[in-house]
């Protein structure tokens, strides 16, 4: 009991230089921590900066003037394969030409108003809502923006969605 008591509170000479190495190991461990940490946000800001120059990458269409088009107009844009309908209000949304069932190209039926699947017979509004199944999803569509009266559309991705909303459109 009384050797522990002893060995604890030793300072003795020879101990002095383990000391001193726990004190550099210590050292030694908060610098590596530190280039840790300063990596991952240099590896942090950089993956950022990526995509960054990703967005700008992006594939922009020039889809046409607001004045081409009049309210409940759909048209195909061969250029990006997609449709760009005007709805009763103005405004305007960007529907993915591929039907939400099993992938088949949709035609827009002129006499009908809508899309209809040759495939199954799924049928779509203007607003790419399903209005007849096998398919129960709504189209897919692309962001679009308005600048200076031309209608840009980004067809990099296009975006699933379950319902309709005027966030999926843009006016004037
Ligand atoms: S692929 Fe369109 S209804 Fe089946």
């Amino acid at each position: 009991m009384e050797s522990t008591k002893q060995y604890k509170s030793c300072n003795c000479p020879h101990s002095r230089p383990r000391r001193s190495f726990l004190q550099w190991l210590w050292t030694a461990c908060l610098t590596l921590a530190a280039v840790e940490v300063g990596w991952l946000g240099f590896s942090i800001f950089n993956a950022s900066g990526k995509r960054g120059k990703e967005r700008t990458q992006d594939r922009i269409i020039d889809a046409g003037t607001v004045d081409q088009f009049k309210p409940g107009q759909v048209k195909a844009i061969a250029q990006g394969q997609f449709y760009l309908s005007r709805l009763e209000d103005g405004r305007f949304i960007a529907l993915s030409r591929v039907c939400t069932h099993l992938g088949c190209a949709l035609p827009w039926n002129y006499e009908k108003q809508a899309f209809v699947c040759p495939c199954h017979g799924s049928t779509f509004d203007r607003q790419g809502l399903a209005t007849r199944p096998p398919a129960t999803r709504p189209l897919d569509y692309y962001r679009v923006r308005i600048e200076n009266g031309v209608i840009m559309v980004n067809i990099t991705t296009s975006v699933g969605r379950s319902g309709f909303s005027s966030s999926q459109t843009a006016g004037v």
